[in-house]
């Protein structure tokens, strides 16, 4: 990818101002565009105070000192200059179709032909975000995790007419700037992470819904069991190791997986008093109040684990 020109962030929120700290930890120039000319004022000092922070933690990414890092990052509110000449788009407004249809629209207008446009989208499929664009073979997914400052999961997803050169490029991209893309090589609902936390999410919900385990002790099953193996290995390499390789763990255990997995109800409807009792349960546990905290809490557990995965590789 071409060192001139910038990166444009389209949107200052939570996930806009993340990816502009990602950027400029890897020495990129940013700017960043909103709709509301304060939310790019207020964006601009958030971001000056968290670098600021993360360098007194000794949390900051990247080999830049704090303020030059600061610096490399700048505010519009005016699209031309966010789109013009930038080598790469992020986009980061709300998950609203009309929205984004129209400020693509917008951008589709402007936007050079060696520019990438890409979405920071949960949901929608790319194909339905870009079908109506002329820039559309420009057009890609690249969906965070949040807060992707610390997780650096990114599922890259094409359309059916994503230029090949466009995803490799925003492959090659995230990998620079310090994050780990995976590549879906076709677009499906959910993409790949969402699927397989809604598989998770709809077994706890069973599992509670039929009283065999409280929502305390399911989600200890996950961050006291499953989840402390699967930051390091995933679930097939786990399999992997849990046996001598993949082909004999299928010998093990295949007939006795699948024997449980018929036991599997029908896909549940996340309402509903199940829901309530969830919700209860977990006000208990956290209050409303007190979401705050725990997500500070969160956010720094997870850059201690990234700080540990980061001097554990073998
Ligand atoms: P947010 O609500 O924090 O920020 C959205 C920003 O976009 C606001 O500053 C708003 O003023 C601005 N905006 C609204 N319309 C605009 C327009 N037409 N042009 C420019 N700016 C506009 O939203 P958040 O949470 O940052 O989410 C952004 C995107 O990232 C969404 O597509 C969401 O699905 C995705 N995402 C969010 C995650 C999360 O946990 N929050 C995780 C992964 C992806």
């Amino acid at each position: 990818m071409s060192s001139n020109g910038h990166i444009g962030i389209l949107g200052s929120g939570l996930i806009g101002r993340s990816w502009a700290m990602i950027f400029a930890s890897a020495g990129y120039k940013v700017i960043i565009y909103d709709i509301v000319a304060e939310q790019v004022t207020s964006a601009l000092e958030d971001i000056k105070k968290q670098l600021l922070t993360c360098a007194k933690d000794g949390t900051i990414r990247g080999k830049l000192p704090a303020e030059q890092q600061v610096s490399l990052i700048e505010g519009t509110h005016v699209l031309e200059k966010v789109v013009e000449n930038a080598v790469f788009l992020q986009e980061c407004i709300p998950e609203r179709l009309d929205l984004k249809h129209e400020l693509y629209r917008n951008v589709d207008v402007i936007i050079n032909k060696q520019t990438i446009l890409s979405s920071s989208t949960s949901t929608f499929l790319p194909s339905v975000l870009s079908k109506d664009l002329t820039c559309k073979s420009q057009f890609i997914v690249s969906h965070p995790v949040n807060p992707p400052y610390y997780v650096p999961l990114v599922e890259v997803v094409p359309a059916p007419w994503t230029d090949s050169k466009v995803l490799e490029t925003t492959l090659s991209l995230m990998k620079t700037i310090g994050q780990s893309p995976v590549k879906l090589n076709r677009e499906v609902p959910g993409f790949a992470l969402n699927r397989i936390q809604y598989a998770i999410i709809n077994e706890c919900f069973n599992l509670v819904e039929d009283g065999v385990v409280n929502v305390e002790d399911i989600d200890k099953v996950m961050t006291d069991g499953l989840g402390m193996r699967y930051a390091f290995l995933g679930p097939l390499e786990t399999a992997h190791l849990n046996a001598e390789g993949f082909k004999n763990y299928c010998s093990r255990y295949s007939e006795s997986m699948f024997n449980v997995c018929k036991t599997f109800k029908p896909i549940p409807k996340i309402t509903g008093p199940t829901a309530d009792n969830i919700a209860e349960q977990l006000e208990k546990i956290t209050p409303i109040d007190k979401l705050p905290d725990k997500r500070i809490w969160r956010d720094l557990s997870l850059m201690k684990l990234s700080q540990l995965k980061k001097n554990n590789q073998v």
